[in-house]
């Protein structure tokens, strides 16, 4: 047992197929592989499905095509991923700020955004640096970015902090959350009048 007490696998999973979304360095692809293995469900990083498919890095698909082939190749895996079950999805920063993305995944749900401030992004995406970043003032490009992101990632259902956080400590709220999140919908209204009311 970890040291907070939280089971390392929940075998009564609250949810068979769950959807992270976010910024970049918020730890959608970090998280959600922990989250997975807690789970005991599969893993599925949308960037590493089109770098194996492609055969190129997300770098050389924005170089040899454009963005806007990498933004087609994103819907197409998005649209296998909601097909999965059992399966926890990790997508890229742009994903959900798409329309027909973000409806698929709402509607197969549920989705959990990931947040961050943008210094602790800054500082994350150092470490492994993105295609959209590399310019001269990558804090000023994230602020930009993030002004037009946000509305988006507000319309997911869960919300999670990942700024200075323990990453089992994440995984934990997200768990339960999703907890929560099941027993709402679970909620028998009639049911709960015949025996409260
Ligand atoms: C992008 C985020 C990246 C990757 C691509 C574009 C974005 O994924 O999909 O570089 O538009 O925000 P991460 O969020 O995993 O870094």
């Amino acid at each position: 047992m970890p040291a907070t007490g939280e089971p390392l696998i929940h075998l009564e999973r609250p949810v068979s197929w769950v959807a992270l979304v976010g910024f970049m360095g918020t730890g959608k692809s970090r998280i959600g592989w922990e989250l997975s293995r807690s789970l005991a469900l599969h893993f599925v990083d949308t960037d590493k499905v089109i770098e194996r498919v492609a055969g190129l890095t997300i770098q050389q698909i924005f170089e040899v095509f454009d963005e806007a082939t990498f933004r087609g190749f994103e819907s197409e895996v998005v649209d296998r991923c909601v097909a999965l079950d059992q399966a926890v999805v990790s997508t890229g920063g742009g994903t959900f700020t798409r329309a027909d993305n973000r409806a698929k995944l709402l509607e197969r749900g549920p989705v959990i955004a990931l947040r961050a401030s943008p210094e602790t992004i800054l500082e994350r995406t150092r470490k492994h640096p993105r295609v959209l970043l590399q310019v001269p003032d990558p804090l000023g490009k994230i602020n930009e970015l993030l002004e037009v992101r946000k509305p988006f990632y507000d319309l997911a259902p869960i919300q999670v902090s990942t700024d200075g956080r323990m990453r089992r400590d994440v995984v934990a709220e997200i768990i339960a959350r999703l907890e929560a999140w099941r027993d709402e919908r679970e909620f028998d209204g009639e049911a709960w009048l015949r025996e409260h009311g």
